[in-house]
């Protein structure tokens, strides 16, 4: 048993000027996550500001919004069972350089700034996260034909 959770997710520049945009979305197809919303954005100021508010007064605050704005990032809603902990499973801690392998940190990433992927890291986060990025005509509720294979029936 377990809850319907949807969660943000987005490919930092990093991962798309070293071509791994493909490698990590085949990840989460591959684990049973459903994918209900997908689109390249160039984040802004007024939405970095936002969605980093929390590390406003961090040392490494005015760095960050320049490396997440120095190209466009691919902006993801994964939805499934306990979605929001699987994805930050997946991802690893923020420090790749010791992040474990298997996770996409651990395989792809060797730094702490530049490490790959944002996720939500909470279900009231996410829930935030997913309307700060998507407009409700951007997420999709469609069936997917594995479902019932990648659940089994008490699980659903
Ligand atoms: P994320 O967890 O997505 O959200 C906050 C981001 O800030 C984090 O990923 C890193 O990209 C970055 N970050 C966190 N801690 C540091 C740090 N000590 N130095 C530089 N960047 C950091």
């Amino acid at each position: 048993m377990g809850t319907k959770e949807k969660t943000l997710v987005l490919l930092k520049p990093d991962a798309l000027q070293r071509n791994l945009l493909g490698k990590i979305v085949e990840r989460f197809e591959q684990k049973g996550l459903k994918i209900s919303g997908l689109k390249m954005m160039q984040l802004s100021d007024v939405l970095l500001d936002e969605h980093y508010s929390h590390h406003k007064d961090k040392p490494f605050f005015t760095g960050l919004k320049s490396f997440m704005k120095e190209s466009p990032v691919v902006a993801m809603v994964l939805e499934g069972l306990e979605a929001v902990s699987v994805v930050r499973g997946m991802c690893g801690p923020t420090q790749s350089r010791t992040a474990p392998p298997g996770t996409i940190r651990g395989d792809f990433s060797m730094s702490r700034q530049a490490n790959i992927i944002h996720a939500s890291d909470s279900v009231e986060n996410a829930e935030k996260e997913v309307w700060r990025f998507f407009n409700q005509d951007e997420i999709f509720d469609y069936q997917k034909i594995d479902f019932e294979q990648i659940y089994v029936e008490d699980e659903r």
